[in-house]
C-alpha cells in the first residue's frame, strides 16, 4: 500500500514534491480554523494500515501546533500504521538552557510532546547548539538532513571568489564544510549577543577579505541582527557589500529589509520556510534521506 502525505497548510509543495520521489500519495486533509479560533482538521484519504507522513514545517510554530497534533493522533486512531513528521525547520530549538531562574527549556518540553504523538522525524539543519543531537530530546527515531552541500554548490555556482565568514566560533565546523564544498577560504566573527537584537560582530582577520566576495553564512536569519552588524562592518572597511546565505529564512517582522538597508547584497535562502528568499530547494535532500533502506521511513522499524 502507497504511503500518504499529508500537508499541513502552506506545506502543499513539500508534500507533492515528496510524492513524487518516494512514490507516494498525496493525501486529502481539510485544515481550517473554526470562528473562534479552534482548529478543524479532517483525513479524508483512507489511511488504515498505511504509512502517513505528516509535512509540516515548523516556523512561526504556535498557530501550527494544535493543528499538527490533531492531524497525528487522528491519524493514529484512524488506523494509520506509523506517522511520521517531516519538519523543514524544526522549532523549539533555540531555548535549550536554563538562563535566568525559572526559564522553561522549551526544546526539551516540546521534543517530550511531539514525540508522544509521532513514531519518527526528519528535519534539515535543526539548531542543536549545546545539545549534540536530536535523540538527547526527541524519544522517537530522527534523521537530520544536512543542507551544508547545497548551500556550497550554490556558492560555487553563483560567487565570484567567495571568501565565507561564519557567524560565531561554534558555527567554525559548519561553515568550514560548507567552504570546502565551495572551495573557498573561510573565517568566523568575534559575535557579541547583548540581547535578541542587540548584537556586535568583529573581523579578526580582514587581509582574507580584499580581492573576495565576502559570503555571509548562517543556520538561521532570525532578527537578522548577526548579518546586519557583519554587513556594516564591511562597509566600514571599505568591502564589497556581502552576499547573504542562510538555510532557514526566519527574517522576524522585517527583517529582510532591514538587512538590504544594511547594505547586504543579494540575500539567498533554503526553502525549509517559505520565502521570496528561497533558492536553494531542499526537497530532493530530505527524499534522499527518507528513500535509503534503513530509514523509519521505509522500513517501518523506527
Ligand atoms: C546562532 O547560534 C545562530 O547560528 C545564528 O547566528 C542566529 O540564530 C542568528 O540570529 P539573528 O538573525 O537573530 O541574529
Amino acid at each position: 500500500m502507497k504511503s500518504v502525505i499529508l500537508a499541513l497548510p502552506g506545506n502543499e509543495q513539500l508534500a507533492a514534491g515528496l510524492a513524487a520521489k518516494l512514490q507516494a500519495e498525496v493525501g486529502r486533509m481539510t485544515v481550517r480554523r473554526f470562528p473562534d479560533g479552534e482548529s478543524y482538521v479532517r483525513i479524508e484519504t483512507p489511511v488504515d494500515g498505511r504509512n502517513v507522513v505528516l509535512a509540516c514545517g515548523l516556523h512561526n510554530p504556535d498557530s501550527k501546533i494544535p493543528a499538527l497534533l490533531f492531524a497525528a493522533s487522528t491519524a493514529r486512531e484512524l488506523g494509520a500504521a506509523r506517522v511520521g513528521l517531516v519538519a523543514p525547520y524544526l522549532a523549539y530549538m533555540r531555548q535549550d538552557k536554563r538562563f535566568n531562574e525559572g526559564e522553561s527549556i522549551t526544546s526539551v518540553h516540546f521534543a517530550k510532546l511531539i514525540s508522544r504523538y509521532i513514531d519518527w522525524l526528519i528535519a534539515v539543519d535543526p539548531h542543536l547548539h549545546r545539545r549534540t543531537s536530536l535523540d538527547d530530546i526527541y524519544s522517537v527515531p530522527s534523521i537530520v538532513v544536512h543542507a551544508a552541500p547545497l548551500l556550497a554548490q550554490w556558492i560555487r555556482a553563483n560567487v565570484d571568489s567567495p571568501v565565507l565568514i561564519g557567524p560565531d566560533s561554534e558555527s567554525e565546523q559548519w561553515v568550514s564544510e560548507v567552504a570546502s564544498g565551495a572551495n573557498a577560504p573561510w573565517l568566523v566573527l568575534e559575535k557579541i549577543r547583548r540581547g535578541d537584537r542587540d548584537v556586535s560582530v568583529s573581523i579578526p582577520d580582514t587581509a582574507a577579505l580584499r580581492g573576495r566576495t565576502p559570503v555571509l553564512v548562517d543556520d538561521i536569519i532570525s532578527t537578522a541582527r548577526t548579518m546586519m552588524a557583519a554587513s556594516r562592518h564591511l562597509s566600514g572597511l571599505g568591502i564589497a557589500q556581502p552576499v547573504c546565505v542562510g538555510v532557514h529564512a526566519v527574517f522576524a517582522g522585517d527583517a529582510h529589509a532591514e538587512l538590504l538597508a544594511a547594505g547586504a547584497g543579494r540575500i539567498v535562502t533554503a526553502n525549509t520556510i517559505p520565502h521570496p528568499s528561497n533558492a536553494i530547494d531542499v526537497t530532493p535532500v530530505i527524499a534522499d534521506a527518507l528513500s535509503g533502506p534503513r530509514t523509519p521511513f521505509s522500513t517501518g522499524n523506527g
